[in-house]
C-alpha cells in the first residue's frame, strides 16, 4: 500500500536494505531506481540492456551480475522509457537463473495491470519473497 509506485519501490529498498547490497538494474531504467537504491544505502549495479536484444534483460548478463551481495533484482514491464515488455518465456528463462541463486529477491514494478508478468511472478517459486508488485 502507498501513495503511489515510486512510494512503494523506496519503502521496499528503505526497509529491506542492509549499507553495501546490490540492486541489479536494467538498463535504460526508469529515472529514479539508481538513487532510490544509492538513498536506501545500497549499490545501484546497472546492467546494459542493448536494442538488439529489445532491450530486455538477458538471463546470461542476469547470471553474470549476481554476486554474493546481490539482494534485488529490479524488473520493470512494460519498462520505462524503453517500452519493452518481458514474455512469458522470457521470465522463465530469468526464472532458471534465479533458481540459482536463491538469495536473489525480485521486486517488479509493473505499471500495469494486465501486464503479462503479474500470472508469470505469482507461479515463480521466487514470488513468496517478492516484497514490491507495483501497483
Ligand atoms: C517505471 C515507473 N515506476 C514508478 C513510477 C512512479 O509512479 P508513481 O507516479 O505512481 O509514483 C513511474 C512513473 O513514471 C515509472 O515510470
Amino acid at each position: 500500500m502507498g501513495c503511489g509506485a515510486k512510494q512503494v519501490v523506496f519503502n521496499a529498498l528503505f526497509a529491506s536494505l542492509d549499507p553495501g547490497d546490490e540492486v541489479l538494474i536494467p538498463t535504460p531504467c526508469w529515472v529514479s531506481y539508481p538513487d532510490m537504491v544509492a538513498l536506501a544505502g545500497g549499490k545501484p549495479v546497472l546492467v546494459t540492456c542493448s536494442e538488439r536484444d529489445g532491450f530486455k534483460l538477458l538471463p546470461e548478463a542476469l547470471d553474470q551480475a549476481i554476486t554474493p551481495r546481490t539482494k534485488w533484482l529490479m524488473l520493470n514491464s512494460p519498462c520505462n522509457p524503453t517500452g519493452a515488455v518481458y514474455s512469458r518465456s522470457d521470465l522463465l528463462a530469468l526464472a532458471a537463473v534465479l533458481r540459482r541463486h536463491g538469495h536473489v529477491h525480485v521486486l517488479s514494478d509493473t505499471s500495469m495491470k494486465s501486464s503479462p508478468m503479474t500470472p508469470t511472478l505469482q507461479r515463480w517459486p521466487q514470488s513468496r519473497r517478492t516484497c514490491a508488485s507495483v501497483p
